[in-house]
């Protein structure tokens, strides 16, 4: 794998200019093609090893999205890109501070850089204007019962305005949002700093990622349909735990769910 030797517009030294973390996202590495940035990191015999490190792909041969489906996005327009995380005391956190935290960053610097409006669906999608504009497919690998290690890949599509393929939610972009492309440099930086920040703040505990998160999710009270392998279940979006286990509410009962692909009820 190279690290940036192709022609790519992404420019490295205005991204490094904008990144204010410690530890998120200082080693950089940027690919042209490859087959899935979290498939990359993912593989034990991967060169990548610092914690926080972020491996951003210009296109995905296979790029993953959850429930197995494709995660389709076109070179040099949008952010993909995946972080690693190994160090043992952020290990030893509650790996929802991560997947869900990570989505509340995103969401942050959208509104924070570019007064995008959206709104999280759970556990981590986000929407604008009903459509999808970001996904986080979160995955680790384990020794024995230990965690060896987290990756959280993040699909967020930036200047992309032409979409072509099967999409479950239809998509949208940043572009597409506010009608002007924007600079992935610095997008991906205040990313990057808003998650670092949110880690940090954290404490250990998921508190306060959960507390952000929900303040993000427009759906909190209305009717949704959540989909576990064959079966749906319908009801009202009551509550989501700090465990992120979302709380469906139905006539005489409470279901509790810690998977699943959440529909809107319109
Ligand atoms: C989803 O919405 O289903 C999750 C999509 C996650 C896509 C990102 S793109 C970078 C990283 N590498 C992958 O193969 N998938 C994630």
């Amino acid at each position: 794998m190279e690290k940036k030797h192709f022609q790519s517009s992404f420019d490295y030294t205005f991204f490094n200019l904008k990144l204010d973390t410690t530890w998120l996202g200082r080693d950089f590495t940027l690919v042209d093609e490859i087959d899935s940035s979290n498939s990359f990191l993912m593989n034990s015999d991967s060169q990548i090893k610092a914690n926080g490190a972020v491996l951003m792909a210009e296109k995905q041969l296979a790029g993953k999205g959850r429930f197995d489906r494709t995660w389709f996005s076109s070179k040099f327009e949008n952010l993909t890109f995946s972080i690693l995380i190994n160090d043992e005391e952020l290990l030893s956190l509650d790996p929802i501070v991560f997947s869900f935290g990570a989505i509340v960053a995103v969401s942050k610097a959208l509104e924070s850089q570019y007064q995008v409006k959206n709104g999280i669906k759970w556990p981590n999608d986000l929407l604008s204007d009903g459509k999808k504009i970001c996904g986080v497919l979160s995955e680790r690998t384990f020794i024995g019962d230990r965690i060896e290690k987290l990756v959280i890949g993040i699909g967020l599509n930036v200047n992309q305005t032409n979409f072509q393929g099967e999409y479950s939610i239809q998509p949208t972009s940043v572009a597409k949002e506010i009608n002007s492309s924007v600079s992935r440099e610095k997008l991906l930086a205040e990313i990057l700093n808003e998650f670092e920040e949110l880690i940090s703040r954290s404490e250990g505990t998921t508190s306060l990622v959960i507390k952000e998160w929900k303040q993000r999710c427009p759906y909190l009270g209305d009717s949704i349909g959540i989909k576990q392998n064959e079966n749906t279940e319908y009801g009202i979006f009551a509550d989501v735990e700090e465990d992120g286990t979302l709380v469906l509410r139905q006539k005489d009962k409470l279901l509790k769910f810690n998977y699943g692909d959440v529909s809107l009820i319109l």
